[in-house]
């Protein structure tokens, strides 16, 4: 009888002590050979019941979202009772027995799925996993697994969003009417929840649907993302690069700087977008990839018109009228401290210095127009995609 001592090698005795192992052996050998206990059979006496499964889920840890395969993985198991009719016992025969713990694979269990899973379907629990039955036939099984589920992943907000994500059950081989999943005492249990660093869970919310063949529990997770990481190094550095940016039009043309600190700047967003890529989702559509590119697309305005500024600061033609016109009304605040310092210079002086507007002057001008004009987009452009993002 080499199967039957296998079989009590593995069996370990329940709560109470006072029981010998030959008690459990002749329990396991009842219940199991002298009753000829098949794990085929769904456990009910009549088969037109209903067997009513009560699950749980133990949250323990969110593991990751990709964003880019739009996909969840956690950690977690499934506390489920149900009732196994023929797995009754009198404690009086057996020594006041009361529960035991054998292998899964000894007994009838339902064919929970995971049904929005990434991989293949795959039965949940594994040999190693034991359940506990006692003497009413309440059989405790609680498969613990690292669950791969579809989620919709929306980065809109990132690093500032939050996603949720439902992870289904079925039993794959019953019909509803056969078995029946439904929620256990707790429902979703996040006590034992371990912190993940960058998610953190925010709430949770259980849906039971029963349709006309299957029964499916849907636990919902709203999971937020931690910013912190994201703010200190993506955030602060793009929004620090944009500042230098806009001091190229500070730079005075005549240093023979301008070109240079441009272009610098402008391969240090593009270095650095490189570098911060593997940090972020790999997936289109978030606001602040937006973001990233506006701010490159401004170095590389920069550097395009500093290239054009540095062409006509050395020219020595005269500057069209139109442009010394525009120019005309910083000339005219020019003029009044020209007034002020040398009182005696009469109007015909005033028409010359008029008429000597060169273009370096012009391009200075124009330093300083766009110095203010870029400086006040890109501060309306950031505090509108933060609000937005916040
Ligand atoms: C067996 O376990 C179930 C579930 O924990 C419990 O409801 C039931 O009362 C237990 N039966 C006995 C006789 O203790
Ligand atoms: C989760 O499942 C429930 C019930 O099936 C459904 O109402 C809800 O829209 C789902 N949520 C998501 C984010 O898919």
């Amino acid at each position: 009888m080499p199967a039957t001592i296998f079989l009590v090698a593995i069996i370990s005795i329940g709560a109470t002590s006072a029981q010998t192992g030959d008690n459990a052996k002749s329990l396991v050998t009842d219940l199991f050979t002298t009753n000829k206990y098949q794990k085929k059979v769904r456990p009910v006496r009549d088969q037109n019941d209903l067997l009513v499964l009560m699950v749980d889920f133990h949250l323990i840890g969110i593991n990751g979202v990709d964003e880019a395969s739009q996909r969840l993985t956690t950690t977690g198991y499934l506390s489920t009772l149900w009732k196994d009719q023929y797995l009754e016992w009198d404690p009086t025969s057996y020594g006041g027995m009361i529960s035991i713990n054998i292998p899964q694979s000894y007994v009838w269990k339902p064919a929970l799925a995971l049904q929005n899973g990434f991989t293949k379907l795959q039965e949940l629990g594994s040999s190693v996993i034991n359940v506990n039955i006692n003497i009413s036939g309440h059989v405790i099984w609680e498969p613990y697994e690292v669950f791969e589920s579809k989620c919709n992943i929306d980065v809109q907000y990132f690093p500032f969003d939050h996603q949720t994500c439902n992870i289904s059950f079925i039993d794959w081989s019953h019909h509803a009417f056969e078995v029946q999943i439904q929620e256990g005492t707790y429902g979703i249990v996040t006590d034992e929840l371990e912190d993940d660093g960058v998610w953190t869970v925010i709430s949770t919310k259980l849906y039971h649907d029963t349709f006309d063949l299957e029964s499916r529990l849907t636990y919902s997770v709203t999971i937020k993302r931690t910013p912190g990481f994201y703010v200190l190094n993506i955030i602060v550095p793009v929004i620090l690069l944009g500042v230098l940016n806009l001091f190229t039009f500070v730079l005075p043309a005549d240093s023979g700087e301008k070109m240079g600190y441009s272009i610098t700047v402008f391969l240090s967003f593009a270095v650095f977008l490189i570098i911060v890529n593997s940090e972020l989702p790999k997936t289109a559509g978030s606001i602040f990839g937006q973001y990233m590119i506006f701010q490159l697309g401004i170095a590389l305005f920069t550097v395009c018109v500093t290239a054009i500024q540095l062409r006509f600061h050395f020219r020595t033609d005269p500057v069209p009228r139109l442009l010394s016109a525009v120019m005309a009304c910083r000339c005219k605040s020019k003029r009044k401290i020209t007034d002020r310092n040398e009182n005696e210079k009469s109007d015909r002086d005033i028409d010359e210095s008029k008429l000597e507007e060169t273009w370096k002057d012009f391009i200075s001008f124009l330093d300083f127009i766009l110095f203010w004009v870029s400086f006040l987009v890109v501060l309306s452009f950031t505090i509108v995609v933060f609000l937005k993002l916040s």
